[in-house]
């Protein structure tokens, strides 16, 4: 099985299909919560750990938001909507600086863990490439600006 990263850059939004809902039927909630959790435990041993909270308590609530998105988009509970509200993603992550070197570092630790999953493989690339496609949104932050933790306001670029 091949995951492949789509190159991203500044100020492109491909179209984005949302995962097929079956991923999170064969997953299940708790799967998702421990995809989610893993993934976060690369992200703080990784080059941008520097973005995520530097303490337990949260990470442990950034891991809960995340797990809730993604249970959300792919076709469960909208726990997500249920307890932050509209999910406005390019905007929650407007505060941090996001270049395409740290999108392709964010998506390498989910490239990582999905082969060990245990669903069906179109399933799983179903979700693969929604991450490679929706993670180039995320991006908001040119190459070689993205030293600092915080970005500045971007609020008039991201309409909010
Ligand atoms: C492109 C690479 C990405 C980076 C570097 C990144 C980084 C971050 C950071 C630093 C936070 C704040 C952590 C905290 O709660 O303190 C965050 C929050 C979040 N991220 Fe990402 N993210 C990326 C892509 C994505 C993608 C593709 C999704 C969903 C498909 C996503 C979903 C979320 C969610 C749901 C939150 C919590 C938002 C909230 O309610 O506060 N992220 N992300």
């Amino acid at each position: 099985m091949t995951l492949n990263i789509t190159p991203g850059a500044f100020g492109i939004r491909p179209r984005v299909e949302k995962p097929n809902p079956q991923f999170l039927a064969q997953l299940t909630e708790p799967g998702m919560r421990e995809l989610v959790s893993q993934h976060y435990d690369l992200l703080v041993k990784s080059k941008i750990k520097g973005l995520f909270p530097d303490n337990e308590a949260g990470i442990d609530f950034a891991k809960k938001k995340s797990a809730d998105f993604f249970i959300q988009i792919c076709g469960g509970e909208a726990h997500f909507s249920k307890n932050r509200g509209n999910p406005m993603m390019a905007a929650r992550h407007a505060p941090f600086k996001i270049t395409p070197s740290a999108r392709l570092v964010w998506l390498k630790c989910y490239q990582a863990i999905l082969p060990e999953l245990k669903v069906d493989e179109p399933l799983l690339l179903s979700f693969w490439n929604y991450l490679d496609i929706f993670s180039i949104w995320m991006i908001n932050t040119p190459e070689g600006e993205g030293e600092t933790k915080k970005a500045e306001n971007k609020t008039g670029f991201w309409g909010a």
